[in-house]
Order: structure tokens, then C-alpha cells, then sequence
């Protein structure tokens, strides 16, 4: 099969779906090729995250993916959500198509927009990050 148990089962069963009101750092991220946009949502409290949710309209993988990564920073500290990459998606996935790789960077990528506009709210510089992916030849 194309794709391991375990990104059917996120794909199927995405957790974490859905805006958050009152989310303290939104990061929107896109695709410039496949055209597919994933947004994150963070509550933060004191340096922890305590709650995220994600609206991604994508491909299945990309639905997996944010799916995975916000179980992967619920809870965690903002240092550990900020050294979360798109490796360790794919690999709590139980991996990934080699054309299918770059929709896990979207996560990666859509956490730490999410994180970064944290710091913008506070008025601390945040930490540069690469806002689009555009030298994705391989999507669908
Ligand atoms: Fe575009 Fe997956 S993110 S094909």
C-alpha cells in the first residue's frame, strides 16, 4: 500500500480539526505549487501549549500531517513545539511517499507560523521562518 496504516488512520480520523477563537498564535502556510493551504492554531500558557487545532484544505497527507504534528506539540513547551520537523511527522506516521514529503514540511512550516505570530502579539522579533513552499514540482 502507498501509504502506512497510520496516515489512513489520520487521514480518516484527523484530531485536533477546527478554528480556535481564542487561538493566541495563528500561522497560515501554503503550498505556491499544489496550491494547498494548512493553518494552525495555538492556545498558549505560560511557555506551554495547551491546546492546538488545525483547518488545512489539502491532500490526504497534508490532512495526516497536521494532524500528527498537533499531537505532537499538545502540551509540550514552546522550545519542544519549536524543534518539532518535518522528519518527526513523518516519522510517527510510520513514513511517508517520497512525493508526499514536502506536504509534512506544511506542517512543520504551519507550526512554527503559528509560533511565530505568538511572539509578533507580545512584541518580541520572532524567529524568521519561510512562509511558502515554492519549489514543489512533485505535488499531485
Ligand atoms: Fe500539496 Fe500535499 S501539500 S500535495
Amino acid at each position: 500500500m502507498l501509504y502506512s496504516e497510520k496516515v489512513m488512520e489520520h487521514f480518516t480520523n484527523p484530531r485536533n480539526v477546527g478554528e480556535m477563537p481564542d487561538a493566541n498564535g495563528v500561522g497560515e502556510v501554503g503550498n505556491a505549487k499544489c496550491g494547498d493551504i494548512m493553518r494552525m492554531y495555538l492556545k498558549i500558557e505560560d511557555g506551554i501549549i495547551k491546546d492546538v487545532s488545525f483547518k488545512t484544505f489539502g491532500c490526504g497527507a497534508a490532512i495526516a500531517t497536521s494532524s500528527m504534528a498537533t499531537e505532537l506539540i499538545k502540551g509540550k513547551s514552546i522550545e519542544d513545539a519549536l524543534k518539532l520537523t518535518n522528519s518527526a511527522v513523518v516519522e510517527a506516521l510510520e513514513g511517508l511517499p517520497p512525493v508526499k514529503i514536502h506536504c509534512s514540511v506544511l506542517a512543520e512550516q504551519a507550526v512554527k507560523a503559528a509560533l511565530s505570530d505568538y511572539y509578533t502579539r507580545l512584541g518580541i522579533d520572532p524567529v524568521p521562518i519561510v512562509g511558502v513552499i515554492s519549489d514543489c514540482e512533485d505535488c499531485h
